[in-house]
């Protein structure tokens, strides 16, 4: 069911330093920050050969990765992010085997303009997984 590896989100407690991580020390393509503010993030991309790296900072008083930052505040990973063909019945295969999907269940836009979900992580051996339909 699940296809590529979309993307690994990385929280980071500081954009600019994570960025120069990854360009100068890594030796990756980095975009600059960009501002999410449906989403409640700053994110950098990281464009590899074979999929991406997004790192991400809070943006605004409620971003939903403010807790997970202040949980873990030299930063972390966050989630994974695998395509799907069809999001509606990969969520109906997932609940019907008794995962749980996040929130009320509907794809959201996610950030690449592509309707996503959220799974449990405690159904997923403690990892946020995110599905992106593409
Ligand atoms: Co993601």
């Amino acid at each position: 069911m699940i296809g590529r590896l979309n993307h690994v989100a990385i929280v980071v407690p500081d954009l600019e330093a994570a960025a120069r991580t990854y360009r100068d020390t890594l030796g990756a393509r980095v975009s600059a920050p960009v501002d999410l503010p449906a989403h409640g993030v700053t994110t950098v991309f990281v464009e590899l050969d074979n999929t991406k790296i997004e790192l991400l900072h809070p943006l605004g008083a409620t971003s939903p990765i403010a807790k997970f930052l202040a949980e873990h505040p030299a930063g972390g990973m966050h989630h994974v992010c695998y395509e799907v063909d069809d999001i509606l019945a990969a969520r109906d295969r997932l609940r019907a085997s008794g995962a749980r999907v996040l929130g009320d269940g509907e794809p959201k836009t996610g950030a690449h303009g592509k309707p996503v979900l959220f799974l449990h992580p405690k159904d997923f051996l403690g990892t946020l997984v995110e599905l992106e339909q593409t």
